[in-house]
């Protein structure tokens, strides 16, 4: 594949990137902002429109992390931006524990609609992805009077304490910030790239079955769990959908137990993986959805939506919080399910997403540190490793590639619980162009990593040796 760099409204690089407006911002905010608020670029971007974003020395980028999957519908899209105008200069607060506004009930009410499940649905918004999980897992427990969460290795629900508790990855996101909340029971995920070497991905789906029976013996009694919650397609961990059969398997056994299934959609969901809700593409309607990111078209704003009857189980008072469901994050999500919803953008979804994995597939069959590239529908990632048959992870040519593609005008991002993987969020609408544009730097941006790191750059027949 070829790129023309001088394709009319496509990547246009004047400095180098990041240039030195930009790292002079960085250094101020280092100087004044907390390290633990880290960065993955020292981009500073001025203004963005579609998939791209101008930075403040005049260099137009690709932005394929679309702020983390924010951003399906791309940036500041017209309709959004003249909702937020037409809003800001009608109401921007009022706090919805004071009283009620029109388009805080018209979101509830979109919510309910396009929400999985053929049964009577409430739901309750709040500011961000980790505050929705918060608020499902206060509801499951009044609902059920049960205490016990059970998520999974792999899994990311957030940065505040309990969802640190309920986040995996330690290194990252937990070291020195414990104590985590209690009857927080993490149980293995069936990570089918990684399964041992001679099995099938359907044998190693059963051991998996097999351990979460086991470990509803050894390490929690169902009838003590309020809810097992799970991101159907996990995100930071570099993008595995949930096997089916394991799906199917947790929403038995909470089925049984009268326990609740809490999809955690806050990044699968809003039409990432080609349809609106990734569950019910695994075969399973959750009894609470939590979403957020792409819901707000870059507002902040999230949810939580299910059963009627559990998501009324929490007291008057019990939930939300000054700025939840706040004017203008109301119109901006109303305007982007408008959008999402359409079955148009949706096609088109899947449309991208076959064009994006048939390029990662070249990727994969001409190097052989990209070891795979999965995903559901357009949510895509490709892993790296250092070999093949050991499938020893390879941070840092992810970490080159990232910075490699952000000189060529690419902005990519990392994901995996080893860091391995990069992972492909860009906005759903991408023309083809644009598609074939971040698919051919990604493609020099590999090549100029393996480079960089003294790898020979060959196609897939022989082996590497790191
Ligand atoms: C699956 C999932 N849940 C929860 C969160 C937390 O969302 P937020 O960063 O808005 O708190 C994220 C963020 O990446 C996520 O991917």
């Amino acid at each position: 594949m070829t790129r023309d760099p001088a394709a009319a409204g496509g990547i246009r690089i004047v400095t180098e990137v990041p240039g030195p407006r930009s790292r002079a911002l960085a250094a101020r905010r280092d100087a004044a902002g907390a390290r633990g608020a880290a960065r993955l670029t020292d981009v500073a971007v001025e203004h963005a429109h579609g998939a791209y974003v101008t930075d403040v020395d005049g260099n137009r980028l690709l932005d394929f992390a679309g702020g983390i999957g924010m951003l399906a519908v791309g940036h500041t899209p017209d309709g959004v931006v003249a909702a937020l105008k037409a809003q800001a200069e009608r109401l921007v607060h009022l706090c919805a524990i004071v009283g009620t506004y029109e388009p805080y009930v018209r979101l509830l009410e979109r919510l309910v609609e396009i929400a999985p499940g053929a049964f009577p649905k409430k739901a309750v918004l709040l500011n961000s992805g980790a505050e929705a999980l918060e608020t499902a897992v206060k509801i499951a427990r009044a609902h059920t009077g049960r205490q016990a969460i059970v998520v999974f290795e792999g899994g990311y629900h957030g940065r505040t304490n309990l969802t640190l508790g309920m986040t995996s990855k330690y290194g990252l996101f937990k070291k020195g910030f414990g104590p985590f909340a209690s009857e927080i029971y993490r149980l293995p995920f069936p990570d089918l790239y990684r399964r041992p070497a001679g099995m099938s991905e359907a044998e190693y789906v059963e051991l998996a079955v097999q351990a979460l029976d086991k470990a509803m013996v050894a390490q929690v009694d169902p009838s003590a769990v309020a809810a097992f919650v799970i991101e159907p397609v996990q995100g930071e961990a570099g993008f595995l959908p949930v096997p089916p059969r394991f799906f199917a398997r947790l929403r038995e056994i909470a089925d049984a137990s009268g326990a609740l299934l809490v999809a955690d959609e806050v990044q699968s969901g809003m039409g990432r993986t080609g349809q609106l809700w990734a569950a019910p593409q695994l075969g399973v309607v959750p009894d609470l959805l939590t979403t957020a990111k792409s819901l707000g078209a870059g507002m902040p704003i999230a949810a939580v939506v299910g059963r009627a009857e559990v998501m009324d189980a929490a007291h008057p008072g019990g939930l939300g919080g000054t700025y939840s469901g706040n004017p203008l994050a109301c119109v901006a999500a109303l305007e982007a399910i408008d959008r999402i919803a359409d079955e148009a953008f949706l096609a088109r979804a899947r449309a991208v997403g076959e064009r994006l994995r048939a390029g990662l597939e070249r990727l994969v069959a001409s190097y052989p540190q990209a070891g795979e590239v999965r995903g559901l529908g357009p949510m895509l990632a490709v892993e790296f490793v250092k070999d093949e048959r050991t499938k020893e992870p390879f941070p840092e040519l992810v970490l080159e590639v990232t910075k490699q593609a952000l000189k060529r005008g690419l902005i990519v991002i990392r994901a995996g619980l080893y860091s391995n993987c990069i992972r492909l969020l860009p906005p759903l609408n991408l023309t083809d162009a644009e598609v074939d544009e971040g698919l051919a730097v990604l493609h020099e941006a590999v090549a100029a990593a393996l480079a960089t790191l003294g790898l020979p750059e060959h196609a897939k027949e022989g082996t590497t040796s790191v």
